[in-house]
């Protein structure tokens, strides 16, 4: 278990748990909240121990409550912009990560924290999970990549529904939207979350890294772009053993044990 602040981490088969704990307000992600997440990820970054991670909020009422009202509250023009940009950042090197991260999200998932779970690669919802963006609400917009991924995710139509009502929608509704894969009762969603994150990793490290960032490349790229990318990680992942072993193990009719190299 390693401790900061706000945030701590466990590993379990090879998998980090990640928790936001602020739990006296829902989670709300103040500077040094969204400081020490960004060192939890830098640190798991390079641990060849870990190869997946689980992202999720303490007790029972919320994943993440937005960022913090009191800190927006204060902020000028200049200090907004800085707000933000910390706020892309660290999510943004949560998106960019390169091993699968999977938000296990189980109660309020507003503003900032709706913004968290879709910087992560995979959404898993408890039944009470309710998801909004209701920033404009408050006089300002979705600051944290919100205006950006929520519409790639769900949709424009959908994105700006939410954007602009500020309303939150239950978890069905979620899943209904591609918000989140899926829905479980409120007492299954660790065992879920595990179970889900335990079938990815089973997988070989290189080419789950790869295929990520075959997949996040694309947006940005134009479909000839994306292709010639995509053929150079495949082909390069002709170079790793795991290639080797994940073959040799489907013609020996075993289970492959990867190196991640
Ligand atoms: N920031 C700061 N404090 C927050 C918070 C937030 N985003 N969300 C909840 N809290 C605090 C409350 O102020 C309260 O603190 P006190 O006990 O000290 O008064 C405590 O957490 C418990 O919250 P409530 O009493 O409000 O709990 P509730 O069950 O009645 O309501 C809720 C729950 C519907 C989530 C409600 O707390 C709420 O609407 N929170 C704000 C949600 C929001 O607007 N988020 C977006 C923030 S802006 C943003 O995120 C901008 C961005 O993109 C960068």
């Amino acid at each position: 278990m390693t401790d900061s602040s706000f945030i701590r981490w466990e590993v379990t088969d090879r998998v980090a748990t990640v928790t936001i704990d602020r739990q006296k307000k829902l989670n709300a992600l103040n500077p040094d909240v969204i400081q020490e997440l960004g060192a939890a990820f830098e640190s798991l970054r390079s641990d060849d121990e870990v190869l997946g991670v689980i992202l999720t909020g303490a007790g029972e009422k919320a994943f993440v409550a937005g960022a913090d009202i009191g800190v927006l509250a204060e902020m000028d023009p200049a200090t907004g912009v800085e707000v933000s940009r910390q706020g892309q950042s660290v999510f943004r090197a949560i998106e960019t990560f390169p091993k699968p991260v999977l938000a296990a999200v189980g109660g309020y998932a507003l503003g900032g924290g709706c913004e968290l779970a879709l910087a992560c690669h995979l959404r898993i919802a408890s039944e009470n999970a309710r998801f909004g963006l209701p920033e404009v609400g408050l006089g300002i917009i979705p600051g944290y990549g919100g205006t950006i991924r929520m519409a790639r995710l769900v949709g424009l139509g959908r994105a700006i529904e939410m954007t602009l009502t500020g309303e939150m929608i239950d978890a069905d509704r979620a899943r209904e939207f591609g918000l989140v894969n899926s829905v479980v009762p409120r007492d299954e969603l660790d065992e879920a979350a595990g179970k889900l994150m335990g079938t990815i990793v089973s997988n070989g490290p290189v080419a789950l890294k790869w295929a990520l960032e075959s997949v996040y490349n694309a947006l940005d790229s134009t479909t000839e772009e994306a292709q010639r990318f995509e053929s150079s990680l495949f082909g390069l992942l002709a170079a790793t053993d795991d290639m080797r072993e994940g073959m040799h193990a489907f013609m020996e009719k075993r289970k492959a044990q990867f190196k991640g190299e």
